[in-house]
């Protein structure tokens, strides 16, 4: 491919890729020449309304996922592992399709640089954990693509292409958060089910996943002050109007705070919050 001439081009190729080891291969060639300075500024390129797909695995219901208990038969460490890299490729393509689909369009904004940066680097670190967990597949006989998996994500994607603001507070600040609610529980399964291997590559997810909602904690709060709104109340508005599913506890507080995530804020759906 001839290098891209501009980030929103690079970020749109990337979602033209239908196979993941293509997207993960673009992913880092573009973060790559946009580090080195290599690409010459936002640009503009229209995303695909979805981002291209493999074949497999096929897209069903959530309840059709199966989910099966995480213990020394693998089969319940494959389900996790496989649902786990669906959707670090869908936060690959999240990553992007956020760029080339505000970048361009934000500039009264005033996004600055930093902010492109950012979510190069949540780009990166995506097509790394996809990597390392079909690695970590592969290494148990299995490979990404061999189960069923759901399009959630990609729901929440188009639920708010409309709007930046939106999209912060529904991706980072509802969906990526709910990871760091759930790893910690997912990584004590994997170390009783004697699985070291997948324990790491969770630890490693699961620490770099605190930065990613950083980021959108940070870029939230610099757009409403753009906009002259407060926050907690803009996020909670655009997560009623914009996020079907729930808010709920438990809340992992101490990587929600380590992310800059304040409990009065997204306790509010519980009640704990004021
Ligand atoms: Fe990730
Ligand atoms: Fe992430």
């Amino acid at each position: 491919m001839a290098a891209a001439r501009t980030l929103a081009e690079a970020a749109v190729s990337v979602l033209a890729a239908a196979e993941p080891l293509e997207k993960l291969r673009l992913t880092e060639a573009a973060v790559a020449a946009w580090e080195a300075g290599r690409i010459a500024g936002i640009g503009d390129a229209t995303p695909p309304e979805r981002p291209a797909r493999p074949d497999q695995p096929v897209l069903v219901p959530p309840r059709e996922v199966p989910r099966r208990r995480i213990g020394r038969e693998p089969g319940g460490r494959i389900a996790l592992l496989h649902a786990l890299a669906h959707i670090e490729l869908n936060a690959i393509d999240l990553a992007w399709d956020l760029i080339a689909r505000f970048g361009p369009r934000e500039t009264e904004a005033a996004l600055p640089r930093a902010f492109f940066d950012d979510w190069c680097r949540v780009a990166a670190d995506e097509a790394r954990h996809f990597g390392m967990l079909s690695a970590r597949l592969g290494e148990l006989g299995a490979a990404y693509g061999d189960l069923p998996a759901h399009d959630g994500l990609w729901e929440a994607a188009r639920a708010t292409a409309g709007d930046l603001l939106a999209r912060l507070a529904v991706v980072p600040l509802v969906l990526e958060a709910r990871g760091l609610d759930v790893t910690p529980g997912m990584i004590e399964k994997l170390h009783r089910a004697g699985d070291e291997a997948s324990a790491g590559i969770l630890e490693t997810i699961y620490r770099e996943e605190i930065s990613h909602v950083a980021a959108g904690e940070r870029w939230f709060a610099f757009l409403c002050q753009g906009q002259g709104r407060e926050p907690g109340s803009a996020w909670r508005a655009l997560v009623r109007r914009h996020f079907k599913g729930l808010v709920k506890p438990p809340f992992n507080d101490e990587a929600r705070r380590a992310a800059g995530m304040s409990p009065g804020v997204y306790g509010y759906f519980t009640g704990l919050g004021s």
